[in-house]
């Protein structure tokens, strides 16, 4: 994709953004209101989805809906594709997602089964409940919020590292399989961002290096569908992923285990 401006002309006039009450969804959605594509918006808290959507929808004179919906219960999607109806999706932006940071039975069977069910299966059905209409329409695009942490495993985030490992697998193959479709896929993998998934996963954003704005990790996405499969927002981040995929496996394991434990005993003390 060449330019913000050209999204509503290349992927058409609505699109729908997963986990667009705060943080890098919420800028999706206002960087997408500004190529005047009409918004259907889904996360749980209400009020904040209805606040966006009444201020974009006033600004910039587009449709602006909003479905509240948990993706950690296994009816949610079939209950946002009623909700699509008729309205002509052309782009899918899947972001929605939490962490769990500690050991692996730290946290207890529900709120695992929950991040497994919003960060992998909510994903995974969605892009199967759109994508024959996308392909029908001969254009599209879905957008997949991983992680720097779906390019290798972190132990102490082990289980979250799997569902984004998960969601990077499912959209870049999807990119090889839709290649001369007209639909386009990109696996957005961010690294440290300023949003409140940091503070609920007991980090100290103060105390992070290298932390990038929400804002900024959107648009380059925008800007990279259509380019590449997989996009590292922050050349930091990138030298990072590079250098890690260059690693042995044993010493990348240790390596993202002593950096993980790392940054946990910091928030924990700071
Ligand atoms: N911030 C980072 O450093 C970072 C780094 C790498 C990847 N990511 C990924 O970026 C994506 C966006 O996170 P963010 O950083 O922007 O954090 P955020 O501000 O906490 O946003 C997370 C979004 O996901 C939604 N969400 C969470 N649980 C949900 C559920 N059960 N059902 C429906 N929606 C749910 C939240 O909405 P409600 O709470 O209103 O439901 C919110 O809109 C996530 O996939 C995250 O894993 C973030």
């Amino acid at each position: 994709m060449a330019r913000t401006q050209d999204l509503r002309e290349k992927y058409g006039p609505w699109a729908l953004v997963t986990g667009a009450s705060s943080g890098i969804g919420e800028q999706f959605a206002r960087l997408l209101a500004k190529s005047g594509i009409n918004l259907l918006l889904v996360a749980r808290r209400s009020d904040r989805l209805e606040n966006l959507a009444r201020e974009l929808s006033r600004r910039r004179r587009l449709e602006v809906q909003v479905f509240a919906a948990d993706l950690a219960d296994p009816d949610a999607v079939d209950r946002i594709v009623a909700a699509i109806g008729e309205r002509d999706i052309g782009l899918l932006v899947s972001n929605a997602g939490f962490g769990l940071k500690g050991g692996f039975t730290e946290a207890g069977r529900a709120r695992v089964e929950a991040m497994f069910n919003v960060n992998a299966r909510a994903p995974l059905m969605l892009a199967h409940a759109l994508l024959p209409r996308l392909r029908a329409r001969g254009r599209g695009g879905i957008i997949f919020t991983g992680s720097v942490e779906g390019e290798a495993p972190y132990p102490w985030s082990v289980a979250y590292s799997a569902t984004k490992a998960f969601v990077h697998s499912l959209g870049m193959g999807l990119y090889g399989e839709l290649a001369g479709t007209g639909v386009d896929v990109l696996v957005l993998a961010p690294g440290a961002t300023d949003t409140e998934a940091l503070t609920l996963q007991g980090f100290k954003p103060g105390m992070m290096p290298n932390l990038m704005p929400a804002a900024e990790v959107a648009k380059q996405a925008l800007r990279q569908l259509g380019r590449t499969p997989l996009h590292v927002p922050g050349s930091e981040n990138r030298r990072q992923v590079n250098a890690m995929r260059r690693m042995p496996r044993e010493k990348l394991i240790a390596r993202n285990a002593a950096a993980m434990s790392a940054a946990l005993a910091a928030s924990r003390q700071g």
